[in-house]
């Protein structure tokens, strides 16, 4: 005989949290490309006056910040990536801290980037970086105007302010003062990034060097792209081509292998070591893929993106875990 049960079977009890759900934010960090670059001259605070061209690209890392108590913390899982001050993320965190009248350091918050966008490439990433979290952190930190960010960015790097609106843009001062141009027509990127990278800092004193020891530069190769856009600023020069080809030769050979392959136009991006080609489809960039791989570390297709376009996808975007 069976003895009955004296209870009848219950669900387990469901946990209730007591604790509040916590937040996080979380944005895209798109890179770039330098349609032009023009030095115009040298600055009493050691920068170069500039007139570049930017152009927003899909390439994106992606930045995280959420609460979580104790004193801030920066992490990334790709080796080389500095993890305290040096990093502009660390750096663009501290400076709106104290904008926004915080004492002290940054704290309770923790920020993750996961790294898609190769570094010392002249694609922008570590600006980007930072700029896509002053948007994130703005947000966890209670709401920061744009005006401000876009301050805060400007101090934290030359090309920050971009970042934070993206498209194609006219770049003047140190890059930084940044002024909205018709988006160029979508195009196809294939970016290769040769087996070394090139420091900013190594990269204008080149240029300084080769000036002051009165190198001629080749003759200028202005390179028109062929689609109906009323932007003249964009003839595909960068003056600190020559002078990084003069010290890395095999930026020259790229270029003309993406030129080969059929691209519209290439040219170095930044101050590299990443060239890139422009193509009107996917399939004529898909192609330049294979001839291009042996020259590069990496070979990515990517494509522009309007301002539009960057600005639906670089949204902070928030959570409650
Ligand atoms: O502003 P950012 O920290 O990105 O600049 C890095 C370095 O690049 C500067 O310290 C400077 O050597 C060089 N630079 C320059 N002129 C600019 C932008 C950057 O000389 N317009």
């Amino acid at each position: 005989m069976t003895r009955p049960r004296r209870h009848a079977r219950r669900p387990p009890a469901r946990k209730v949290s007591t604790t509040r759900p916590r937040r996080v934010v979380a944005a895209r960090a798109h890179g770039k490309v330098n349609l032009d670059l023009r030095v115009l001259g040298s600055r009493p605070d050691g920068y170069h006056e500039l007139r570049t061209v930017f152009q927003s690209i899909a390439l994106h890392d992606m930045v995280t910040a959420q609460e979580k108590p104790g004193p801030f913390v920066l992490k990334c899982r790709t080796p080389g990536v500095p993890l305290d001050d040096r990093n502009l993320v660390w750096r663009a965190a501290a400076a709106l801290w104290r904008a926004l009248g915080r004492a002290g350091d940054p704290a309770d918050t923790l920020v993750t980037i996961e790294k898609a966008i190769p570094m010392q490439a002249g694609l922008g990433g570590g600006s980007a970086d930072a700029a896509a979290a002053l948007q994130v952190l703005g947000r966890l930190w209670g709401g920061a105007a744009l005006s401000l960010l876009r301050e805060v960015a400007a101090g934290v790097g030359s090309d920050a302010p971009f970042f934070l609106s993206g498209g194609t843009a006219l770049g003047l001062g140190r890059g930084e003062e940044v002024y909205p141009l018709v988006d160029l027509p979508r195009h196809w990127i294939v970016l290769v990034r040769p087996p070394f990278g090139v420091s900013t800092v190594e990269a204008y004193s080149w240029y300084d060097e080769d000036r002051a020891a009165g190198v001629r530069e080749p003759r200028i190769d202005v390179q028109i792209l062929p689609v109906p856009w009323p932007s003249r600023a964009a003839q595909m020069i960068n003056d600190l081509e020559p002078p990084v080809i003069r010290r890395h030769p095999e930026i020259g050979t790229i270029k003309a292998a993406l030129r080969e392959a059929g691209a519209s136009a290439a040219a170095m991006s930044g101050s590299g070591s990443v060239v890139f080609g422009l193509f009107r489809t996917r399939p004529a960039a898909a192609r330049a893929l294979r001839p291009l791989a042996k020259l590069g570390e990496s070979v990515v297709l990517s494509h522009t993106l309007s301002r539009a376009e960057h600005e639906t996808r670089a949204r902070p975007i928030l959570r409650r875990v």
